[in-house]
């Protein structure tokens, strides 16, 4: 049999940088075949020259997550080259932050559309396939889905919705073989501090040093695979993450009186 056959397929949206970029790398070096998608033209031939050595086991292809027939096409490229999806990573997603004057209603959509919606959408899409290969749905949630600072309003209502609406279906896809992994990081590096309110990457941004308590990519999406790959319902990772979510779902309003000085 040859490694077409015995590899495992993840398709992974928003591979270009970050979480996604790091998933792509340790699963193709780990031998499996990898169809990333992302926005980034440059950043996604730049990780396809990265990973030339994989040559057609990292395919990929330029795409936004809310747009469904570019989404749709993506998949049947990938079901055409590899034949099959066991395991679908829907990490594609941004964090917008901006006081409520300051943001507005289309900012509220576009965070819910690619945090929460695009998710539902790709497991619709794949979710035939997930069935056949008795595959696995992970996505990304955050400690912000723990408790609401200020600021952060629209990027902890996408993550809530998403974290319930897993829950609310877990049941229903291992009733038919597919089992749900929801990840929780704490804080990675990442280039999520490099987006502006619509989730576009722009340099100008300053990213807060906040090393502390910030994990490396590398380590944490190790861990991440470790967790998918013992299909883990809830993956928490890193021991800041729980200290973030005691202190974000017991001390919210501390948090903003002290961060954000509210009265
Ligand atoms: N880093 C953290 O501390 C942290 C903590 C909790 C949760 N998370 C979650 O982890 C996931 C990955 O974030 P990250 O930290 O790795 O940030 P990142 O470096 O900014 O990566 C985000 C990825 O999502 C893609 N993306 C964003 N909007 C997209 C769209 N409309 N269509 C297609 N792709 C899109 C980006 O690609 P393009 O810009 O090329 O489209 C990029 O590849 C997100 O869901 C985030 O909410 C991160």
């Amino acid at each position: 049999m040859g490694y077409m056959e015995e590899a495992k397929v993840y398709f992974i949206t928003g591979v270009t940088s970050g979480i996604g970029r790091e998933f792509a790398v340790q699963l193709i070096k780990a031998g499996n075949l990898v169809y990333g998608i992302g926005r980034r033209k440059s950043s996604l031939e730049s990780l396809k020259k990265e990973l030339e050595e994989a040559g057609d086991r990292f395919l990929f292809s330029v795409c936004d997550v809310r747009e469904s027939e570019k989404v749709q096409e993506s998949i049947k490229i990938c079901l055409k080259k590899f034949n099959k999806i066991d395991v679908l990573i829907a990490n594609a997603g941004y964090s917008s932050r901006a006081s409520f004057e300051n943001f507005s209603f289309h900012e509220y959509k576009e965070q819910i559309n690619v945090n929460t919606l695009a998710p539902i959408d790709i497991l619709y899409r794949c979710y035939d396939e997930l069935v056949k290969s008795k595959g696995q749905f992970v996505t990304i949630s955050s400690v912000l889905a723990y408790g609401a600072l200020d600021t952060y309003s629209a990027y902890s209502m996408s993550k809530v919705a998403l974290s319930y609406f897993c829950e609310g279906v877990r049941n229903d896809l291992k009733k038919v073989g597919i089992d749900m992994t929801v990840i929780v990081p704490g804080y990675v590096n990442s280039d999520i501090r490099l987006r502006d309110n619509l989730g576009n990457f722009t340099s100008k941004l300053d990213r807060k040093n906040i090393s502390l308590l910030e994990m490396d990519t590398n380590k944490a999406v190790s861990k991440m695979i470790r967790g998918i790959q013992k299909r883990k319902k809830l993956l928490r990772v890193g021991l800041s993450t729980y200290f973030l979510i005691a202190l974000i779902s017991s001390f919210s309003s501390l948090i903003n009186k002290v961060l954000f000085r509210r009265t």
